[in-house]
């Protein structure tokens, strides 16, 4: 192999540059030129200097990162290492976010605290119920999410001390603790139902379904399946590298605001129905089919692009979502409890024909983590628009990686990227009269 370097000849000068490439863990995956090194290639004095131009950021690096490996090719899903497969048999979602946030898989007195302050940091102050109160009956959870979760940024005014570490920790058992008491508590004003409170005898995931589905029993005892279920879809949701809403988690934290208010935009970023809502469509989508007999004419539709196809395609993977593969047998489990939903088979009918049709094989459109997972929420009492909540809750503690490595990156600047002017040029102001 010859020497780590790039030669640009700029073909209008006739100079030739060198650039270093630079890598990551894997020789042949990642490796990068800094975009800074191409600002030399000028025709002039007065010119700038190239800039690379990369709309969506398709083949751009933001950032080092060793939160989550992501290889598309090979359908490779790693946090800190660790394969995705093996998370989802053996660890649990606390866990798992330790893993994220850490680096390594805790000790048994680390875990321990970790799960101590995580449930003793689950209760909200009493007048975030007011907010909730205020919103319509049937507003979207994800709207009241992204309201709620701003809004603790100012019951916790220290959280804006970012660089100090203490501060930091508290903030990120404050946020994981809370996203599923402020989803819990918003699924019940839709309701026009009483908030539970949280019950710190159960387990994250035992609590969240406690404070979401408690009548008038006493104690709520979550069905050991259904609870361990949600734990590992929760675990499959922690972190996706640089995805929509981590890269504004990054983006919107690397102003220095504090934490509360980069989680409110990173939940606004997942809320898209081409991120997180898509979950939610997947499930609309199944229902507007309402058959296996309906399956040909709605592929007729995806394929004449008058519908997509919710729940297949993704940016980085172009094999099967390792994710996706593994929520589909939670989906067995589940049924075994809840029955089985109907969707499922509409589902399958769906991912059969699609993959057999050469319009998605071209395209190397296969199911994510999106398209099985509604499924199992709906068969699990869930009701659709709470869909993209609980997409938010397991992806609270990758967020939470993702802006501690950002501000502790000796790299990482306030974001602010660069664009390529393509306006008017300069033009003197036209009075009113004198406009056609
Ligand atoms: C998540 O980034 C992450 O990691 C996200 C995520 C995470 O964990 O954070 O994995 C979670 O967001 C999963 C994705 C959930 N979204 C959906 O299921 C919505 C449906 N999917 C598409 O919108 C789309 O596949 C995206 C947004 C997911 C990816 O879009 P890209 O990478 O920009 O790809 P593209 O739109 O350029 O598609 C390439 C081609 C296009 O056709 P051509 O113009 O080349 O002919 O494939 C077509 C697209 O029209 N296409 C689809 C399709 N997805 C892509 N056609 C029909 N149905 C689809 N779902």
């Amino acid at each position: 192999m010859g020497k780590d370097t790039l030669t640009i000849t700029d073909n209008r000068t006739g100079k030739t540059y060198e650039v270093p490439i630079q890598y990551g863990l894997y020789p042949t995956y990642g490796a990068s030129i800094r975009a800074g090194d191409l600002r030399q290639i000028r025709v002039s004095e007065e010119d700038f200097g190239l800039l690379s131009y990369d709309p969506a950021f398709m083949n751009t690096a933001s950032c080092k990162s060793g939160v989550t490996f992501i290889d598309g090719e090979r359908g490779i899903l790693r946090y800190r290492g660790y394969p995705i497969d093996q998370l989802a048999e053996q660890s649990t979602f606390l866990e798992t976010a330790y893993l994220a946030l850490h680096g390594e898989l805790p000790t048994g007195k680390q875990l321990e605290e970790w799960v101590y302050n995580i449930t003793h940091h689950t209760m909200i102050h009493e007048n975030i119920k007011k907010f909730i109160d205020g919103f319509l009956y049937d507003a979207h959870p994800m709207g009241i999410l992204v309201g709620t979760v701003g809004a603790l940024s100012t019951f916790y005014p220290n959280a804006k001390g970012i660089l100090d570490p203490a501060s930091r920790q508290k903030q990120i058992f404050r946020l994981i603790a809370k996203m599923p008491t402020l989803a819990a508590f918003a699924y019940r004003h839709s309701l026009g139902m009483p908030y539970a409170y949280p019950d710190n005898d159960l387990s994250y995931s035992g609590n969240f379904l406690s404070m979401l589905f408690k009548m008038t029993e006493q104690k709520y005892k979550p069905d050991p399946i259904l609870e361990r279920a949600l734990d590992v879809l929760f675990i499959l949701h922690v972190d996706h590298e640089q995805n929509c809403s981590a890269n504004a988690m990054r983006s919107v934290g690397s102003s220095h605001v504090d934490p509360y208010s980069a989680v409110a935009a990173a939940c606004a970023a997942l809320y898209g129905p081409l991120h997180g809502g898509a979950n939610e469509a997947v499930l609309r989508m199944l229902r507007e089919i309402g058959s296996k007999e309906n399956v040909p004419e709605f592929v007729k539709k995806v394929k004449a692009r008058e519908a997509l196809l919710m729940g297949f395609g993704h940016r980085v993977y172009k094999n099967y979502d390792p994710r996706a593969k593994i929520i589909r047998e939670i989906a067995e489990r589940v049924f075994e409890v809840t029955g089985r939903n109907p969707l499922l088979d509409i589902a399958l009918e769906l991912e059969r024909i699609a993959l057999e049709d050469d319009f998605f094989v071209k395209r190397r459109l296969y199911p994510n983590v999106d398209y099985y997972s509604g499924i199992i929420y709906q068969a699990m009492g869930f009701p659709v628009d709470i869909y993209p909540v609980l997409f938010a809750i397991g992806r609270t503690p990758g967020w939470l990686a993702q802006w501690q490595e950002m501000l502790l990156d000796p790299e990482q600047k306030i974001a602010r990227p660069r664009q390529v002017y393509t306006g008017a040029d300069q033009r003197d102001y036209v009075p009113l009269q004198d406009r056609r």
